[in-house]
């Protein structure tokens, strides 16, 4: 086994990523915060409430991201703060956010803003949300308004987060806002996010050349639990709703893909299970797992292989420039994190050498915070938060997390 470092190309992308709703605190004006407020709703009853208190001081976890020498970060804008009214924007949340990317700027790490990642404004909800014919246009002019304000400060744009679990998870399984169980909802809902994207990157193009904008796919594996037919046709139509779908409808439209990955599936056929596709979703015992999540099923399958097979497929598919926009683990004591940093970041060399053009990695997350249903049960921070009192305490894998960023450079498999 080779032991030297695993070199990554110049200008290569360390940061993390966070979102709105997840670290703000009080965007009590979205969809999220109501759907928080109904019992059963999250885990263990939990709310967003004050998340990581970024909204009144997000900087002393930004001097934590140049502490670590990270030279990048991905968050989110909430839209409910930007535009609390149909058609009216609040200047005090646009100059919030401008001081927010200064913030970063001055401390060298790039920004990549995502402009929807599951939240929008209960007036928007109120009228349909995504459901409703005019959404697209409604997300353009919120776009447009945040290019004028904020354009200047960003030229990395990621349109939408995840149409696919959004659609999924609140329109065809209905466990999250607005609880709606119809596929076809579900598959009308990714189409008008997909709408909603293109017209943004129209909107994001027209401010300048200089703006690159994509949008961040997550693109969970599906394998067929045994060569079998039915277990193969299964697995595909899975793959379809979660990937196919979104990847057909991309096009053109995009300067780069951003990809989410964690985990994969193993899939066999359930004739009992017409609600769920006909299918039943596994890990077999002999696969390594993350912790626990809501329903006493692991979060997923920890398998680096997989984020090799995922950059291969958007790069044959796309061949775009590559962001991971998204990539992390649930472990709280940190037990396995460290070798899942080592292993998927060798996926990603071994994906770099093999042709597939990848720009940066964004680690799912700097700090433990709100994750939608599963509340603050499950810990992705770099840094673990103490949510009585807010102190961090760094993870041995953030400690590792920084001297990879800071040498450009990964220990090979088998380190630790
Ligand atoms: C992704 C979401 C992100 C976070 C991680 C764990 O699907 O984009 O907000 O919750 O999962």
């Amino acid at each position: 086994m080779y032991r030297q470092p695993l070199r990554f190309p110049a200008g290569f992308l360390w940061g993390t990523a966070s979102s709105a709703h997840q670290v703000e605190g009080d965007n009590w004006r979205n969809q999220w915060w109501e759907w928080e407020q109904r019992p059963g709703a999250i885990w263990r009853g939990d709310t967003s409430g004050a998340a990581c208190g970024w909204w009144h001081d997000c900087e002393a976890d930004f001097d934590r991201m140049q502490a670590l020498g990270t030279n990048a970060h991905r968050l989110s804008l909430e839209w409910s703060r930007i535009e609390p009214e149909d058609g009216h924007f609040d200047a005090a949340a646009l100059a919030r956010y401008r001081a927010m990317l200064i913030g970063l700027q001055r401390r060298g790490l790039v920004p990549m803003v995502t402009l929807h990642h599951f939240t929008e404004p209960q007036w928007l909800a109120r009228r349909g949300g995504w459901r409703h014919r005019a959404t697209p246009e409604r997300f353009a002019r919120f776009v447009d308004v945040v290019l004028h304000q904020l354009g200047d400060l960003c030229n990395l744009w990621c349109t939408i987060n995840e149409p696919s679990v959004y659609a999924v998870l609140g329109y065809a399984l209905g466990v999250w806002p607005p609880g709606v169980r119809s596929l076809p909802a579900s598959i009308h809902v990714v189409r008008q996010l997909l709408r909603g994207h293109r017209h943004a990157v129209q909107v994001i193009h027209a401010h300048g050349t200089h703006h690159q904008v994509g949008l961040a796919h997550h693109t969970r594996i599906y394998d067929p639990a045994t060569p079998g037919k039915r277990d193969v046709l299964v697995s595909l139509l899975y793959d379809f709703f979660a990937n196919g779908i979104v990847l057909r409808a991309l096009g053109g439209a995009c300067d780069f893909i951003g990809l989410n990955y964690y985990s994969r599936d193993h899939v066999s056929f359930d004739a009992r299970a017409p609600h769920r596709l006909f299918a039943r979703r596994f890990i077999p015992e002999r696969f390594a797992r993350s912790d626990l999540g809501v329903l006493g099923e692991p979060f997923g399958e920890i398998y680096p292989a997989g984020m090799e097979r995922a950059l291969r497929r958007l790069w044959h598919r796309l061949r775009l420039p590559i962001y991971i926009t998204e990539t992390g683990l649930p472990d709280a004591h940190d037990q396995q994190r460290p070798r899942f940093l080592i292993e998927h970041l060798a996926a990603i060399h071994r994906a770099c050498a093999a042709g597939v053009d990848v720009r940066g990695v964004f680690v799912w997350t700097l700090v433990d915070n709100f994750e939608w249903a599963e509340g603050w049960g499950q810990r992705f921070g770099l840094y673990a938060l103490d949510r009585a009192t807010g102190a961090r305490r760094l993870r041995r894998s953030g400690a590792l997390y920084a001297a990879i960023a800071r040498a450009n450079a990964c220990p090979p498999p088998g380190t630790l």
